[in-house]
């Protein structure tokens, strides 16, 4: 019989198929953590699992597509069935599809956004929700960027604040906005709800423009995932500290 203690907790990272979301998989995994590898594509899933198994990684694909309800459910029924619980999730599946300034950007860019960067994240947390609940050190944590901060953003010594970007930075506003909410309905329980900024990292997002690799992007959302039970809830964190709203 194996001591409830010493069980392997169980991740789920959506987006994990590549960028960062991939490496924190990597990292939870060296963790001694199960990874589930949330993918839309079955194929390139299973393929990401394939290179952290080669790594001595326990991991497994789980279909998720954040825009679609359907697959959120699928997977919540198969980790309840799997595994009856649920310890991390990291909301980490994002796009960036700005291509024009505000006041030119079609609309449909703002909504597509929204769809992947707010709402999905909002409904695959309702749906683990009741997993996490059963953990005996929940943790969530939203993968949110230095852009969503409107201090950083309306700030124009910011190193970054030129980029106007209405879709991708309000979104990240937004799911800010939502860890505080949860973070505010679920304290008092085991469950910490965090965003992090890994900072501007290389992937296919920025086209490897990033200054970071996918090993110090990853860094913080580890550490929050992992956080002890004295740690922060509600808060906004890069690899540095807390950040501005
Ligand atoms: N890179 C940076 O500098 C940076 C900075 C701050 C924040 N971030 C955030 O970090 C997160 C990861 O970004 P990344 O840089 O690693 O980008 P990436 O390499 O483009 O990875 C994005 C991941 O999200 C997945 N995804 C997109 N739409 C999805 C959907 N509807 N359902 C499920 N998965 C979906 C992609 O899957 P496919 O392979 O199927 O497209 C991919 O696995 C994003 O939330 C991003 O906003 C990145």
């Amino acid at each position: 019989m194996t001591p409830k203690s010493i069980e392997r907790k169980v991740a789920l990272i959506t987006g994990a198929n590549k960028g960062i979301g991939f490496e924190i998989a990597r990292q939870l995994g060296r963790k001694g953590m199960t990874v589930l590898l949330g993918a839309r594509d079955e194929g390139r899933g299973q393929e990401a699992v394939e290179k952290l198994r080669a790594d001595g990684v326990d991991a497994r694909s789980i279909q998720v597509d954040v825009t679609s309800q359907e697959t959120i459910d699928r997977a919540a029924r198969r980790i309840e069935k799997e595994f009856g619980r649920l310890d991390v999730l990291v909301n980490n599946a994002g796009i960036f599809v700005d291509d024009a300034p505000p006041s030119e950007l079609d609309m449909k860019m703002l909504r597509r956004t929204y769809e992947t960067n707010l709402f999905g994240p909002v409904a695959v947390t309702q749906a683990m929700l009741p997993l996490l609940r059963r953990s005996l050190a929940g943790r969530i944590v939203n993968m949110s960027s230095g852009l969503g901060s409107l201090t950083q953003t309306s700030d124009p010594g910011w190193v970054s604040s030129h980029l106007n970007l209405l879709a991708y930075n309000s979104s990240k506003t937004a799911l800010n906005a939502a860890t505080v909410e949860f973070a505010k309905e679920l304290r008092g329980t085991l469950i910490k709800v965090n965003s992090a900024d890994p900072g501007y990292t290389a992937t296919d997002m920025n086209h490897y423009r990033g200054t970071r690799s996918v090993e110090q992007g990853a860094r913080v959302v580890v550490r929050l995932a992992t956080l002890p039970d004295d740690g922060p809830t509600g808060g906004f964190f890069d690899e540095d500290g807390a950040l501005p709203w």
